[in-house]
């Protein structure tokens, strides 16, 4: 059996960062929010079932969270509830500062920008400029890619390859960082090398996994 290779074969050009759970633990804000929704519902919700929501976009984590619990609303019902929730969430990540940085991300950023790399942000997130204002950190990147515009969500891999096409770079010269399943199948669908922030067997399909940023080394990969 031939062993795996360390880095991508081709040099790296550009890294495309996720930002919930890599840059910055927003879990918890997401947690607390639909855990609020889901009360005011009669529905169940707990810790264990957010962690599968991690990567998954904010309309089809509500519908897994009320086909767990069984109920049926309307389209215009579920817009509403989509609504109340992401309220709930800007509420929670107005006074979010840089201390919410995860440990080693800003030097992570940092040093793949003083290597020459281009920088871009794969985030499923609508909110995710409004958390980079928060955190301080919006200039650090040359691409922010715009959830609407996209049409299919992770684990589909428009949103790299978006990402990829507006900095210019081939997928192939990409590494994507990711902390959640749906994410990494988005970054291998996209042809790119995989980094994997967390659990090595959640993210079995990247091409390697460390426990965050802080791990990070871009001058390995170059
Ligand atoms: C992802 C989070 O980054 O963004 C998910 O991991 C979240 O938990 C998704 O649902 C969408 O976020 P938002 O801010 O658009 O509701
Ligand atoms: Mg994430």
């Amino acid at each position: 059996m031939n062993t795996p290779p360390s880095k991508p074969l081709v040099p790296p050009r550009a890294v495309i960062f996720d930002l919930d759970g890599v840059i910055t633990d927003t879990a918890q804000y997401h947690f607390h929010a639909w855990q609020r929704l889901a009360i005011s519902l009669g529905l169940p919700f707990d810790e264990a079932f957010n962690e599968s929501l991690k990567g998954i976009d904010r309309m089809g984590s509500l519908d897994r969270i009320l086909a767990r619990g069984g109920k049926v609303y309307s389209p215009q019902q579920k817009l509403a509830l989509a609504r109340q929730k992401n309220e709930h969430y800007i509420e929670l990540i107005s006074t979010m500062d840089s201390a919410q940085l995860l440990p080693g991300a800003l030097q992570a950023l940092c040093a793949v920008r003083a290597a020459g790399l281009r920088i871009g942000l794969a985030s499923a997130s609508r909110n995710a400029a409004l958390v980079l204002t928060r955190l301080g950190i919006t200039r650090c990147f040359d691409h922010v890619v715009e959830v609407a515009e996209i049409e299919r969500p992770k684990p589909d891999p428009e949103i790299f390859l978006t990402a990829a096409q507006r900095l210019g770079v081939r997928p192939v010269q990409c590494i994507g960082v990711e902390d959640a399943a749906a994410g990494v199948a988005a970054i291998k669908g996209a042809g790119m090398w995989a980094v994997g922030i967390g659990d090595a067997e959640v993210l079995s399909h990247a091409d390697e996994v460390i426990s965050g940023l802080d791990q990070f080394d871009i001058q390995h990969y170059l």
